[in-house]
């Protein structure tokens, strides 16, 4: 039996129209834009309107993933709902995006902090490979504004609301992901972590009086894992990978901080060039963050057919997750024909 592989096949992200930039930051909180630019790198992020849900956002997504593939929502064998921020408690939202989808298929919610776009690739790979399912999607989701005080400025600046989402196929080319790495360090949990509103301390007029059902950080503890962990698990991967840095045509790094992304950078030696960067549109989207850098680099052009890239995402948990990616294409995709365009 040939050795099957889990081929990215499609991509389609979405965000809200509804733009945040460091000059209304300005007058909702004690901060400035030279501050959040300088510090982060971020200049606007997009918050969900009343129209949006993550539901909504989601299947927006996925719809330009499906089409780019050249499927249909019948043509998937399983979807894997990656976010925090899902519309409800229960049901989960792979259940909700089934649905709405008309998918015929099993669906399920993976909450991983940001880490979980990266998650749930590793978990789309391993049921491609072992012949489970032939074609998955696999989405990135947050309204992670949701979770945000917007009265504390160490803590509002940094994130936006998005969806991405990515469909992976069985394929006999070596293609899809060639090593990973997914870790946890649940010691520190606490440097990033919502207190209130589980099940340890219920929703009451307490939790939200202390406003403890929004997102605490420690913000320089969380910089400090995220700037040695993803250059040291991005390294590892592409050992793991029999590779060497050259031969990466792209890293794309999960967008939290700007300045992360720099350390990342020269503790590997490498130029800033070779890391995606869209920070600065976006701010951080959570488990959206990877897909959709992933997304616009290829619609942007900085990956192309063949190419290799890396990705490596951290967040709650503490939580990491990286993978080097190989890129091949059906002909019926979008980048196929984009490649074959140029060529002519
Ligand atoms: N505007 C102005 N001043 C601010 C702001 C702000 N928005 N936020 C904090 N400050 C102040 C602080 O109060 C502090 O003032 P003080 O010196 O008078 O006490 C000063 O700026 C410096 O604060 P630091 O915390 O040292 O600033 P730092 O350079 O570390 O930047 C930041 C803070 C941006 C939060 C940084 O630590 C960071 O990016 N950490 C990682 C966050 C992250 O990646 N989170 C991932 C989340 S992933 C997920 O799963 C959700």
């Amino acid at each position: 039996m040939n050795q099957k592989y889990a081929q990215l096949t499609g991509w389609g992200y979405y965000v809200p129209e509804k733009v945040l930039t460091n000059a209304d930051l300005e007058k909702m909180v004690d901060t400035s834009d030279e501050w959040i630019l300088q510090r982060t790198g971020i200049k606007e992020r997009r918050l969900r309107t009343e129209h949006d849900t993550n539901t909504s956002m989601s299947v927006a997504a996925a719809q330009k993933a499906l089409d780019v593939a050249g499927l249909t929502p019948k043509d998937l064998d399983f979807i894997i709902c990656c976010t925090t921020t899902p519309d409800y408690l229960l049901p989960a939202a792979g259940s909700l995006v089934q649905g709405a989808l008309g998918a015929e298929c099993g669906a399920m919610q993976l909450s991983t902090a940001c880490s979980g776009w990266v998650y749930g690739a590793v978990m789309a790979d391993s049921l491609i490979r072992s012949g489970m399912y032939d074609t998955i999607l696999v989405v990135g989701a947050e309204i992670i504004s949701h979770g945000i005080d917007y009265t504390d400025r160490t803590t509002c600046v940094l994130f936006g609301d998005a969806a991405a989402a990515t469909i992976f196929q069985a394929s006999d080319k070596p293609s899809g992901i060639m090593a990973s790495e997914l870790g946890s360090d649940g010691a520190k949990a606490k440097s990033l972590w919502v207190p209130g509103g589980g099940t340890t301390k219920p929703i009451s007029q307490q939790v939200v009086d202390e406003r403890s059902h929004y997102i605490m950080m420690d913000g320089q503890e969380v910089f400090k894992f995220a700037a040695r962990v993803v250059g040291e698990s991005l390294q590892r991967v592409v050992k793991k990978a029999g590779l060497t840095m050259d031969d990466i045509d792209l890293f794309i790094p999960h967008q939290a901080n700007a300045r992360i992304i720099e350390s990342a950078a020269r503790m590997m030696g490498l130029p800033l060039e070779k890391f995606f960067i869209n920070i600065h549109k976006y701010g951080n989207t959570s488990a959206a963050s990877v897909p959709l850098a992933l997304v616009e680099a290829i619609e942007e052009g900085r990956i192309q057919d063949g190419d290799t890239i890396a990705v490596a995402a951290f967040g709650g948990g503490l939580s990491w997750g990286s993978a080097v990616i190989q890129m091949g294409v059906k002909e019926k995709t979008a980048m196929y024909q984009m490649a074959a365009a140029s060529a002519d």
